[in-house]
């Protein structure tokens, strides 16, 4: 079975016509319709407060809780209460960072892979002031990649965390994190995964992945501006929370949501699971449960997005002045469709406004991973980026090799 392409383009409003090509999927992805749909719904026809007796209340109050259940579901959480959603991934790993910082010792250790976006490196670096000691675990220079033998001879007995992406926003490389979570746990460490770069790509385990906390944001995977954190229920509630001294330890996810969530917006993310499962079923098989359905998706997701990365790839690695920054395969069990490079000579922002002019969206720069931008040396303007998702298509990157092939000859 292949990707219905006509059922997921009808699901996009922004893919209507497809004028322009939308190549920054990594920056934040195209909005489905259902999404939308439910974030005004919400708005519109429950117009009440949270936590009061009333009826209108007690209904609106349900309707997050299932949107609460939605996201367990799709990172196959055990309990909603390990669901903890917020405005972005940046708050919420300042949270967990605060929370965390409570609980260690002048001398304990923190291993933060240097490819991080800075949201899941700044928390960490910041309590170096209470005595933690940061410790910077490097790529390999020639694949990129984490290597999960440094990280063990990383770990101390003193190793309290260690935090590391899925997929970086510019290596596209897919760390193998289980590896890692069971090197981490060896030593009596928990693992903060960052995942922005990685759910929209493929479905999120966090239970087969074994990881404790586990982060990403739903405007990368085709939703609002929302992201959630995964946290084991019991370790979130030995955590310190951030809300009134009233709000007791058990409240998870409440104690690290202070203000509140937002309603309207964690109701739109039910439309991201609704989408996936309608994707997967498509084929007309029975699945067992909705994540046998939204697996189903994936499968199909990841096997279009290696074809359109296959596409962009086997073009740049056929320009001698291009330098892939990230893994130079399109295999999908190796990387996602955020295809990174440099050329020789030539300015990667002169790169991107040159492509602008013919209605293609790509990007460049750092992408907030500026330790690892310094680390591998990359000019001020940083990489060209371009980013894929399975909505593109291989018309659309032959559109882009056909405007990129005269400047980089
Ligand atoms: C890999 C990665 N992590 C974290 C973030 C930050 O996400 P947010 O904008 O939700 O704070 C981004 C944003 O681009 C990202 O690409």
């Amino acid at each position: 079975m292949t990707l219905d392409v006509k059922f997921v383009e009808s699901q996009f409003p922004a893919l209507r016509g497809r004028e322009f090509v939308y190549l920054d999927n990594a920056g934040g992805s195209l909005v489905l319709q259902g999404v939308a749909d439910r974030v005004s719904e919400y708005l519109l026809t429950t117009s009440v407060q949270h936590g009061a007796t009333y009826s209108k209340s007690q209904q609106a109050m349900e309707k997050v809780a299932a949107a609460q259940q939605s996201v367990m579901r799709l990172i196959n959480a055990s309990r909603p209460e390990e669901v903890i959603m917020g405005p972005s991934t940046t708050a919420l790993l300042r949270i967990l960072g605060i929370a965390i910082g409570e609980t260690l010792s002048p001398g304990d250790e923190i291993i933060v892979s240097i490819s991080e976006h800075e949201s899941n490196y700044g928390p960490w670096e910041l309590l170096k002031r209470k005595g933690v000691k940061i410790v910077q675990w490097t790529i390999e220079p020639d694949s990129f990649r984490l290597d999960p033998q440094r990280l063990a001879s990383l770990m101390t007995d003193r190793t309290k965390l260690v935090c590391c992406t899925h997929a970086s926003n510019i290596l596209g490389t897919i760390n193998p994190i289980r590896e890692f979570a069971d090197i981490a746990h060896a030593h009596g460490a928990k693992i903060c995964v960052d995942a922005v770069a990685y759910a929209p790509h493929r479905l999120v385990d966090v239970r087969a992945l074994d990881v404790d906390y586990y982060v990403f944001s739903f405007y990368k995977l085709y939703g609002p501006h929302h992201a959630v954190l995964y946290g084991r229920y019991d370790d979130l509630v030995a955590l310190p929370g951030q809300n009134h001294f009233f709000i007791e330890p058990t409240r998870t996810p409440y104690k690290f949501q202070p203000g509140n969530v937002n309603y309207e917006l964690s109701f739109g993310c039910i439309g991201i699971n609704e989408y996936l499962v309608e994707l997967g079923g498509r084929g007309g098989k029975v699945h067992k449960d909705e994540r046998a359905a939204m697996g189903e998706a994936f499968d199909l997701i990841s096997t279009q997005e290696e074809v359109v990365c296959r596409r962009l790839l086997d073009f740049l690695n056929a320009v001698p002045s291009v330098k892939i920054i990230g893994e130079k395969t399109a295999d999908a069990r190796l990387r996602v469709p955020t295809v990174s490079f440099t050329v020789k000579n030539l300015n990667s922002a002169k790169i991107v406004s040159a492509i602008d002019q013919y209605n293609i969206g790509i990007r460049y720069g750092d992408f907030y991973a500026r330790r690892l931008a310094e680390h591998i040396d990359l000019e001020k303007d940083g990489v060209v980026r371009v980013s894929m998702v399975h909505y593109n298509t291989t018309e659309e990157i032959d559109r882009l090799v056909e405007r990129l092939a005269p400047l980089l000859s």
